[in-house]
Formats: structure tokens, sequence, C-alpha cells
């Protein structure tokens, strides 16, 4: 028997108290802190936002919590049919997943004076993975309509070591191996609902009316760096 199974949440949390210990196991356990989100779009109304930025910072919050289990869990019986080690694993790629993506996806949008420059970076890049720029936002949308509920992400893709977009189911299913994300749209229906209904067209379509290209840019950037060190160079 595993002691740890014996202490029950509560006991575990007086315990912790008792002895001053921030986290459940302060060698091992990681914490992440929510960032700092300010949306201001033409697009979606306060009460969406902020609605949605409560789903954000509660990802964090259970990555944490599946993070700090993680150094407690009972290891021996393991398996793959039910197993309480294997059904945090799946919640803390959902919840790491979930807390990233929003980080990138609240970063590239809201910009009312969005432009995208044909000398940047970004543009070359999609001109060039996709044919033209036209054909990369036309793959774009599409994988939105054809998203369920999740994610379009234009990611790196280390394999091909070329440009894609993605469709991502929820956070945990679907998601490519080897990706650097730099252009992220969340699909879920939470992200428009409130002021879009069931339209996920038009939410999609006016979000690409006010992509942050500025913080797309510094995103392809880094990507190339990436890709040099993946080709050796
Ligand atoms: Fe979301």
């Amino acid at each position: 028997m595993n002691f740890d199974d014996l202490l029950t949440e509560e006991a575990k949390k007086v315990i912790r108290e008792t002895l001053d210990v921030k986290k459940e196991n302060v060698n091992e356990a990681f914490a992440a802190q929510p960032k700092q989100v300010s949306v201001k779009t033409d697009f979606l109304s306060n009460a969406n936002v902020q609605n949605h930025v409560e789903l954000y910072e509660d990802y964090i919050e259970k990555f944490n919590n599946t993070s700090a289990k993680l150094d407690s869990v009972d290891k021996s019986s393991v398996n793959s049919n039910h197993s309480g080690f294997r059904s945090i694993k799946i919640d803390e790629t959902f919840n790491m997943n979930g807390a990233y993506l929003h980080e990138l996806y609240f970063s590239n949008i809201g910009d009312t004076q969005s432009r995208i420059s044909m000398d940047s970076l970004s543009f070359m890049r999609l001109n060039r993975d996709f044919g033209t720029f036209d054909d990369w936002q036309r793959d774009f949308i599409a994988c939105g309509k054809a998203s369920r509920c999740g994610w379009v992400v234009t990611y790196l893709n280390m394999y091909t070591q070329s440009y894609m977009n993605c469709v991502i189911d929820l956070h945990s299913e679907h998601v490519p191996v080897g990706m650097y994300p730099v252009i992220v749209m969340d699909l879920w229906q939470h992200a428009y609902y409130r002021d879009y209904l069931k339209d996920a067209d038009a939410y999609m379509s006016a979000m690409m009316k006010q992509l942050r290209w500025s913080v797309i840019e510094k995103r392809f950037e880094k990507a190339d760096r990436i890709l040099s060190i993946v080709r050796g160079a």
C-alpha cells in the first residue's frame, strides 16, 4: 500500500500548511502562472473576453493540480484500461495545451490596425509554403470550418520543415508532434457563442481581420531560427 494513498486531500493540505510547503512536492511539481490578458477587439464583447479569460485561468489551475498529483501518484499498478496515473497524464496534456494555446491565441488577435507587410517574414513564409498568402488564408479558414471543439494552428512542422495548418479537436487529440505554433485560432464554442451564437464562420472572418501580425512576425522569426538548428546549420 502506498502511504500517499492513505491520506485524504484534506490531510495532505493540513500537513503542507503545517510544514509550510507550498506545493505537493517542492522538488518536482511545476507551477504555471496565468499571464495578464488584454484583448481589445471590435469583434468580441468584453463579457465574452472575460468569460474566456476565466476559462484560461482554470486551465492553468488544473494543469498545476495535475503536475502536483503526478509527484505522488501510484505508478506500480499502471495499465491502459484504468489507472489513476493514466487519467492524470491525459488531463495534464489537456490542461497544459489548453493554457498554452489560449496564451498564443489571446496575444495574436485584437489588433484593430491589423495589416501584414508583403516584405515581412510571415508573408514570405506563408506565400512560399502554401502557394500564395491567399491560399494560406483559404486553408486556414477551411481548417476552422473543419474543427469541432478545438483549434486551428499554423505551425512550423519539424518533420516536413515547412509551415502547415492543422485542426486540433479538444486540446489533447490530433495534436501533431514536432510543431512550433505561429498562428492560433480558438474554435471552441465558448470563444464565440455569446456574440455569434452558432455562426462560427462569421466569428472566424472577424478574427482574421484583427490578427496581430507584429506578434506573429516574432514567432516566425523564432521558428526560422529553430529550423536552422534542426537542419544543423
Ligand atoms: Fe478558448
